[in-house]
């Protein structure tokens, strides 16, 4: 099958097009500097050409809240628009899980608007929502922090692996569409504040985390479910402490080569 995957170049995306090519696909990983615009439309016609699937795993180079809203309405319409004079068959898209219980932020606003005009429109698809990917932990501390000092919640929290991320995507995008929303997610449950603390101190990052239920998850107010998803997500296999080790070991090597 001819899968094209806007965002081909990304976290996601780069992985997603590997993982394609080895089960035998013809994955285009489309994006900016590949020619594809999703937002000014600029390739796409060309790449869309006899492809079954598109892959939307893009993201928004702005998180400010109109520029984000502004790119993800964009974009989806214009693939959309595109997809059906192509005649593609399945429209698949990355979101993230619980957006609906964090519309106080702009980003996920954005998100699910872009979830209701894939809803509405005539091209079948699936919706992957997916918790945070590990990689994002550390940006999570950062937005936090201030001084010394990392404020969190104790929130339900259940992260995982980019690597599983594409593996689930890659699988659904290659099944019949949905027409509806998938969950998926890491293999285990944490508390956000505990996850944190333990990433940092494997980094010897010397940031002290403060467990605070009034403390905000990137500026939002959370429940304790808010972040996870239900019981029927499919769930990634890479374990947090694994990805950790392997992921801190990676970040010495550098250090190591150069000494
Ligand atoms: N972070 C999380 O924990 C999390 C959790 C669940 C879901 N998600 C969702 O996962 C998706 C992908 O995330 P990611 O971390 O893989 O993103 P990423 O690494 O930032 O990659 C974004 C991709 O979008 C491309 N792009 C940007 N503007 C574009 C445009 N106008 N036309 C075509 N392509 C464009 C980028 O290309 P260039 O590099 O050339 O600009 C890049 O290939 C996002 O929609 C995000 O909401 C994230």
């Amino acid at each position: 099958m001819k899968i094209v995957v806007i965002g081909g170049t990304g976290l996601i995306g780069s992985k997603l097009v590997k993982e394609l090519r080895e089960h035998g696909h013809e994955a285009v990983a489309a994006a900016p500097n590949t020619g594809v615009n999703s937002v000014t439309g600029e390739g796409l016609a060309e790449a869309l050409k006899g492809a079954s699937v598109v892959v939307d795993v893009t993201n928004s180079p702005s998180w400010d809240d109109a520029a984000v809203l502004k790119f993800f309405e964009t974009s989806t319409r214009n693939l959309l628009a595109s997809e059906a004079a192509a005649g593609v068959g399945h429209h698949v898209a990355l979101s993230v899980v619980g957006t609906e219980r964090l519309l106080e932020s702009g980003f996920f606003r954005a998100k699910l608007a872009q979830e209701n005009i894939i809803n509405a429109s005539s091209i079948p698809y699936t919706i992957v929502r997916a918790t945070q990917f590990f990689e994002f932990v550390k940006p999570i501390a950062d937005y936090s922090t201030e001084g010394n000092k990392v404020r969190l919640p104790p929130a339900l929290f259940q992260p995982m692996a980019a690597d599983d991320v594409a593996a689930a995507v890659a699988r659904i995008a290659t099944n019949s569409p949905v027409n509806g929303t998938v969950e998926i997610g890491g293999p285990d449950k944490f508390r956000l504040d505990e996850l944190v603390r333990r990433d940092l101190a494997a980094r010897h990052d010397p940031r002290e985390v403060i467990s605070d239920p009034q403390a905000r998850y990137y500026g939002i107010q959370v429940s304790e479910r808010a972040l996870v998803p239900d019981d029927d997500a499919q769930l990634g296999k890479v374990h947090f402490e694994d990805w950790l080790k392997q992921s801190t070991k990676q970040a010495a090597k550098p250090a190591l080569q150069s000494a």
